[in-house]
């Protein structure tokens, strides 16, 4: 980790102000309610290099694609999560002089975020004004109330001074990667008074006919300074407040900031309520407010914590992930989903990704419970007519669910590298039979679950050809989930879980009994059609292992520590054309498919596929070390999975793809509780729930709670074996190192072999 943070069980400390580095503190100290969030800014003016950014879920704009060459089947737009206004702004002068982190002298400088409470809190000094000026701020955007932001802001001086504050929203922001230095909204409306201010935005007109939303935002001010006057400009408010400081006295603010958007409330109310809710919570105070802010947090923690004894660092990673996981999903709302830079960033933001399925989903379903887990299908099946959209775009029947989306139509920009990249639609399915697995509730999965399976066995109905040469069913053209290969044929990833769509939606018709297919409109010659071609499924297989594709074995194969270490990303070092021709693997491709589909193969096909891809691999998506790990773990390869342990729940906190500064990687937060769970602890669910714990070497322990069909489970693993404990719930039947048993109160077990 970078020497300005430290390491510590339940904080991230910065301990210095580093101008060349404040993109990446910013990210790291991220704040966010499953509603809206901000990045680690600081409340008054930095004129150094900083990205302010507020994000507000589901709050986004349909940015127009800037390609010359139109092809038939573009998407039309490129879909953004969209900086909203600065909630936290003051700006402080000191006898005049303006506090200016990046130009004051900083004699000292600390920031935490505390992961067990979710808050922010600095302590700075500088030299300004004619004297050493302290600053305190704590803030937190409250997890109790989803609308509620709220600062407390103190300033010391050690000599006699005038200090002005001036409390502010601002709404003239604009998102870095907007194409055309556009920016996305209009400002409507906006008032102060000496206790505080409001305004009301709204994103521009598009010609896409996507919605556009509005947002109010109205603060108020509790202070022991007196008012100074109010300010009033476009899309800017604010109130001012002044105090001549004796030496050694200081000063205190609270700004208490609501949000509303018309996502919740009509049009024509959103300021009144907004201003209606910021009156009433700075009724109830900073300090109520903190206390409800932290129960919510503790409540969270309490079934969802992970720990690890004997390794600190492991022990942050894991909260790390955890606290930002849920600071951007809470599963309280069906129309919000997973972005993945969260509220933290630009670059892929807050639009929805088949991250969503394929790593999020079984870490909310354990952590977040049931409810929340059924959301995140929800969403999709709320969306289903988005992917009949973009089927049809392509000359396609059926449904093609987005690579990236707000709203179900797919609005990503890039053809090789997004829209070729059809496989998602399998992680779709695959959250539904995980979900159904898992909880043992058919009642998705034989009514919303079925009509979305159908869709996306239709889509890969249409989407094969038959090979008339072989007599097998082929996909070409398209990307796997590698994305540093573009347009391949047979992509055995792709093929192997189309497939297992179509197996699986006839599995479910049958299950779902007589009359469920003919309401569906599904004949017995779609049936068989599906049914042959999932048995006639052309999968590329040599030298003993699934073949990424066609030609994959033609290239030059060599491992990746070949790569010199400079050369390392070689997203960032090498020409996308010497990317393309490389065997080098992006993340896990026909490994995504083992694990996936774990329950289909035996470990020695396992390993023979680890063994030959993941020297290959040089993970430089987020997603890929957790996936590996988890296989690693799986194979007895301890170091192995330990490295990649690391990598995953550090790989924000160490910067190690080095764009950290873009934002964090929400998505991928997720794979660090899988790596624990489902790698070092061994959890499986497709035949009952299985869990064959393993300590790390370097660990002394690790604990952690589930959620499981109605009960919470608590694992607790040490040096010679470990524990299980029903804590809530009705006794059940589970597998512990192969061996069944009823779980009743509570379980010791030895340690299994590595
Ligand atoms: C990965 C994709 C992922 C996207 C967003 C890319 O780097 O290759 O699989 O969906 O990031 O996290």
């Amino acid at each position: 980790m970078d020497s300005r943070f430290k390491t510590h069980p339940w904080q991230v400390i910065e301990t210095t102000l580093d101008p060349q580095d404040m993109r990446f503190s910013e990210s790291l100290l991220s704040l966010g309610n499953g509603y809206m969030g901000l990045r680690g800014n600081l409340e008054e003016d930095y004129s150094g290099d900083s990205h302010r950014g507020t994000y507000l879920g589901g709050v986004w704009f349909p940015d127009k694609t800037r390609v010359g060459w139109w092809k038939i089947g573009y998407p039309e737009y490129f879909g953004k999560a969209i900086n909203a206004m600065n909630l936290i702004g003051l700006h402080v002068k000191v006898n005049g002089q303006r506090l200016d982190a990046g130009k004051n002298q900083v004699l000292s400088f600390r920031r935490v975020l505390d992961m067990q409470k979710g808050t922010l809190s600095r302590e700075m000094r500088v030299n300004i004004g004619g004297g050493e000026v302290t600053v305190r701020a704590l803030r937190f955007v409250s997890m109790n109330q989803k609308n509620l932001l709220a600062i407390r802001y103190e300033v010391a001086c050690d000599f006699p001074a005038r200090l002005e504050i001036e409390a502010y929203l601002d709404g003239n922001v604009h998102n870095e990667d907007s194409n055309y230095e556009e920016t996305f909204w209009d400002q409507l409306d906006g008032g102060a008074d000496p206790e505080g201010g409001w305004i009301l935005a709204r994103t521009k007109q598009n010609p896409f006919g996507t919605p556009r939303f509005a947002v109010a935002g109205a603060f108020r001010v509790e202070t022991d300074m007196s008012p100074a006057g109010t300010r009033r400009d476009a899309g800017f408010s604010a109130a001012g407040f002044v105090k001549d400081l004796k030496a050694g006295e200081t000063a205190a603010l609270e700004k208490i900031v609501a949000v509303t958007t018309d996502r919740d409330y009509p049009m024509a109310s959103l300021t009144a309520q907004a201003r209606e809710l910021a009156q009433s919570l700075a009724v109830r105070g900073f300090e109520h407010l903190l206390e409800d802010h932290e129960a919510a947090w503790r409540k969270k923690w309490d079934l969802a914590d992970v720990e690890i004894l004997g390794n600190v660092s492991a022990q942050q990673g894991i909260r790390f992930n955890l606290f930002h996981l849920f600071s951007t999903y809470t599963g309280e709302d069906a129309r919000l989903n997973i972005g993945p830079k969260g509220f933290t960033g630009e670059k892929y933001g807050g639009a929805t990704y088949w991250d969503t399925e394929a790593y999020c989903f079984p870490v909310i379903l354990a952590t977040l419970g049931q409810a929340a887990a059924l959301q995140l299908l929800r969403y999709r099946h709320q969306q289903l007519p988005g992917a009949y959209h973009n089927a049809r775009q392509q000359g396609l029947p059926g449904a093609l669910y987005p690579m990236v989306t707000f709203n179900g139509i797919e609005c990503h920009n890039e053809w090789e590298i997004t829209f070729e990249e059809i496989h998602r639609n399998g992680a779709i399915a695959h959250a539904i039979w995980y979900y159904t697995a898992y909880t043992g509730d058919e009642s998705y999965l034989l009514n919303e679950g079925l009509e979305v399976l159908l869709g996306i066995a239709r889509f890969w109905a249409g989407r094969v050809h038959e090979n008339t040469k072989t007599g097998l069913y082929m996909i070409h053209g398209v990307t796997g989930p590698n994305e540093y290969e573009n347009n391949v044929n047979n992509n055995w990833y792709t093929n192997r879980i189309a497939a297992w769509c179509l197996d699986f939606l006839l599995e479910a018709l049958e299950g779902a009994g007589n009359g469920k297919a003919g309401e569906l409109g599904v004949t017995d010659s779609e049936r068989a059609r599906m049914r042959d071609i999932s048995a006639r499924m052309y999968y590329p297989e040599d030298m003993g292992v699934f073949i990424q594709h066609d030609t994959f074995p033609d290239k030059e194969l060599i491992p990746a520590s070949l790569i010199p270490r400079e050369e390392r990303p070689i997203n960032q070092h090498w020409s996308w054309d010497r990317i393309l021709r490389s065997c080098f693997i992006k993340q896990g491709d026909v490994l995504q498919g083992l694990y996936f589909l774990g329950h289909l193969y035996d470990r020695e096909t396992k390993r023979r596929n680890f063994d030959f891809y993941e020297p290959m691999t040089v993970h430089e998506s987020s997603l890929s070390p957790c996936l590996h790990s988890i296989m690693a773990s799986e194979l007895g390869c301890r170091e192995k999975a330990m490295e990649l342990y690391l990598r995953t729940a550090r790989l924000d906190l160490d910067n190690v793809n080095r764009d950290t500064a873009d934002g964090l990687h929400v998505t991928s937060m997720a794979g660090a509780w899988l790596a624990i769970a489902q790698g070092f602890a061994g959890m499986r669910i497709a035949d009952g729930l299985s869990l064959s714990p393993r300590l790390p070497e370097t660990w002394e322990g690790y604990a952690f709670s589930f959620s499981y069909r109605g009960r919470i489970i608590r694992l607790d693993v040490n040096i010679t074996g470990g524990s299980l404990r029903l804590l809530k719930g009705e006794p059940l039947v589970i597998k512990v190192n192969g061996k069944e048993t009823m779980l009743e109160g509570s379980y010791q077990f030895l340690g299994g072999k590595p």
